[in-house]
């Protein structure tokens, strides 16, 4: 069947990869795509807001599984669109509805769930402009540092960390005031959970589960998790601190209450659930859920998935996930994130990419690439290509990825060299 993968970052490269790979997989389109996707498949120049170009591409292409990388499009119901529409409603989709989207797509909306459902997440109150005054009086209740979340979508930037119950004032009355737009027009007031963190992927058909390859990320910019946070920089899979106690208490302390929860409130949702999860006194919680796969995570993820990805998200879709097997490589993966030079401030586009051709034994997912008009590959964004490895042990692995990162060059290159360095 044929097949529309919406997104344009390395995450999708990787999903296009093993897409491709499935022999049901008959064509596969990409959209928006980059310079990489276009291996695997036909890109395709839409703007995933605009869900009626969405849906004439899915008509012209006779497409019959849509694949949605990223939450923008989900938080604004494009499952919705596809279930409410008579020539759509047969087409295939993974993702959530945009109800069930709240959970990546509301912060508010996710801790009253994880609340009711008793899932174990840092304690929390909820303000908007009304209630400011009873916001900065909670304030002064809270030992820093204290997290402040804007509510809705934000790009990434919409949590900020303070040492100070007056610097929490002032970023709670500048995020109530618009300092993010409408999403932050409630905002979220949370302990701060000291420990280290990692990623849990939860393929869903709603009622029944399978987990994916565990992973971790490195979100700051700087050496030894400093500096802003960005996109993410790099990734493992399997973090070795996650073991198998670690994820018995995974699977019955968040994943099953989730997918109760997900079930007493009748939500439509098959697709990817993106736990964000933290280890705090040797337990696990939970800092987020998000409603797709992770980016840079997938790419080590994806490595490591033996199992036809293709067959997986048809048994999702069609219900039928309890005899799904999830086939793992034994070998560890790892990915460095190669980013243009000011990122993730202000950076410079267009910067012509070489050495890609003497990149051996790692795989290069793209992201921020596209072609000049000589056919040249160059920088379209800030996070620009990922390289991704095996090894039999993680090490080994970012041994590879890291050789290889060093014989591509495009102006301004960086990446972080230590990913891994704390594990
Ligand atoms: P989020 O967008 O909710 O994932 O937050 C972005 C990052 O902020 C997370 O990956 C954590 O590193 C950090 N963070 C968020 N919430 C907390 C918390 N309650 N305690 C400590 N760090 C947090
Ligand atoms: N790597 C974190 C994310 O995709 O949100």
């Amino acid at each position: 069947m044929n097949v529309l993968l919406l997104g344009s970052g390395a995450r999708e490269h990787a999903l296009a990869w093993r897409l491709a790979d499935s022999p049901l997989c008959a064509e596969l389109f990409i959209a928006p795509g980059n310079a990489g996707t276009d291996q695997y498949g036909t890109n395709l120049a839409l703007d995933l807001t605009d869900f009626d170009a969405v849906r004439s591409a899915v008509v012209a292409h006779n497409v019959r599984l849509v694949v949605c990388g990223p939450e923008e499009p989900l938080v604004r119901g494009l499952q919705d669109y596809f279930s409410t529409d008579e020539e759509l409603k047969s087409v295939y989709f993974i993702g959530p509805s945009r109800k069930a989207a709240r959970l990546e797509g509301s912060k508010a909306y996710a801790k009253a769930f994880m609340s009711e459902y008793g899932i174990p997440t840092a304690g929390y109150r909820r303000f908007t402009v009304d209630d400011r005054a009873e916001g900065e009086a909670y304030l002064e209740t809270r030992t820093p540092p204290i997290v402040l979340k804007a509510d809705g979508l934000a790009a990434g930037k919409g949590v900020v960390i303070v040492d100070s119950v007056a610097e929490a004032k002032t970023e709670l009355r500048a995020m109530l005031e618009g300092k993010f737009g409408e999403a932050g027009s409630t905002v979220v007031v949370e302990d701060f959970l000291d420990g280290i963190e990692f990623s849990v992927f939860v393929l869903t058909d709603g009622k029944s589960y399978r987990l994916l390859p565990v992973a971790k990320d490195y979100k700051r910019i700087g050496a030894g998790d400093t500096g802003p946070n960005t996109g993410g920089m790099g990734s493992v899979s399997h973090p070795p601190f996650v073991d198998p106690d670690m994820m018995r208490m995974v699977e019955q302390r968040i994943v099953q209450p989730t997918l109760q929860g997900i079930q007493a409130r009748k939500l439509d949702y098959r697709g990817f659930i993106f736990l964000g999860l933290i280890v705090v006194d040797g337990e696990p919680q939970v800092i987020e859920y998000n409603c797709r796969l992770g980016d840079p995570e997938t790419q080590s993820v994806m490595a490591r998935l033996q199992s036809d990805l293709m067959q997986l998200l048809l048994e999702t879709v069609e219900g039928d996930l309890s005899t799904a097997v999830v086939r793992m490589d034994p070998r560890q993966a790892a990915t460095v994130v190669l980013v243009s030079g000011g990122y993730p401030g202000s950076y410079e586009k267009g910067k012509v990419i070489t050495g890609l051709e003497e990149v051996t034994d790692s795989m290069v997912f793209h992201a921020g690439t596209t072609r000049n008009a000589k056919g040249e590959v160059v920088t379209n964004g800030g996070r620009v290509l990922s390289v991704t490895s095996y090894g039999d042990t993680f090490e080994d692995a970012l041994a590879t990825s890291y050789a290889n990162a060093k014989k591509i060059h495009f102006e301004g290159v960086t990446y972080r060299e230590d990913i891994g360095f704390d594990l």
